[in-house]
């Protein structure tokens, strides 16, 4: 399992940690994650029913169109890349000002297979501004296939929502099971979008007096250094440390390793 490909790869991905933390789900009725980004989590548990969120209205919109119609997804990146093989690199830009006007998920899906390292990245104003990785060709489309109809029977059990992460989870009921992987507070604009401190412990709060069931993926440590942010230990009943793979701008720097491990609370 921990070897999947992914079908969105999204900044501060928990691909590498989605087995441990699918381990730890409870038995719930209904599967929410209002911070879906790329997805790994909802993929590892692979809901019957259940509601996916994201502030990030592109990526919800792409979710979309993996879930409900994944061989046109593929037909239209085999035409994009079709042509960026034969045309050269002005086709990827030709596709970015597109997306940028249209916010056509095709498009989108296209840059995200082809730009630097794959990371899907937008700009203030929301302009997609990754440019185009010239060493590698980008996913031959019969292989990216194949991940999609494997995502998109993964992910039939989900509604996909656009909005803020109170508003995905307003009608979640005990018996529910909510996983939260919100951005770093502590690393204003390394996501798209931030969100508030108290207003989160609020919703957690929330969370708890109607007797949800939350797992939440948080800050942690590496090496030595402790990166966690206290949360207030009413809100929870475990909090457990998940290994999420060796710091490689340590390894760079240094060129030693250091374990990073990312918390996980669980409120049951
Ligand atoms: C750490 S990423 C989630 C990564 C995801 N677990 C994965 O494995 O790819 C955090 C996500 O929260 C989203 N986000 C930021 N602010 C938000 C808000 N107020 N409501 C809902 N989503 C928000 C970002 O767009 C981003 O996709």
């Amino acid at each position: 399992m921990s070897q999947f490909q992914p079908v969105i790869k999204w900044s501060g991905s928990k691909r590498s940690q989605a087995t441990t933390i699918a381990s730890h789900t409870p038995l719930f009725n209904r599967y929410y994650e209002p911070f879906v980004g790329g997805g790994s989590i909802a993929y590892a548990i692979s809901p019957d029913k259940g509601v996916c969120g994201d502030i990030c209205k592109p990526l919800i919109n792409l979710w979309r169109s993996i879930q409900s119609d994944y061989e046109s997804l593929y037909e239209q990146y085999k035409i994009r890349w079709e042509r960026l093989q034969n045309e050269g690199y002005l086709v990827y830009y030709e596709i970015r000002d597109n997306f940028n006007k249209n916010h056509d998920s095709n498009d989108l899906f296209f840059l995200s297979r082809t730009c630097v390292n794959g990371l899907i990245r937008f700009n203030k104003n929301g302009d997609f501004n990754n440019s185009l990785h010239h060493t590698r060709k980008g996913i031959e489309p019969e292989r990216l296939k194949s991940v999609l109809s494997d995502w998109s029977e993964r992910l039939q059990g989900i509604e996909f929502f656009s909005g803020d992460y109170w508003e995905t989870t307003q009608d979640v009921k005990s018996g529910d099971f909510v996983y939260l992987d919100p951005p770093y507070f502590n690393t204003k604009g390394r996501y798209f979008g931030t969100i508030d401190f108290e207003r989160f412990i609020d919703y957690l709060d929330s969370l708890n007096s109607k007797g949800v069931k939350y797992a939440l993926s948080f800050d942690g440590m590496r090496g030595d250094t402790d990166y966690s942010v206290e949360l207030p230990t009413k809100l929870y009943k475990q909090h457990l440390m998940v290994p999420s793979g060796n710091s490689s701008f340590k390894k760079v720097m240094d060129k030693k390793c250091e374990a990073v491990y990312e918390s996980l609370y669980l409120n049951y």
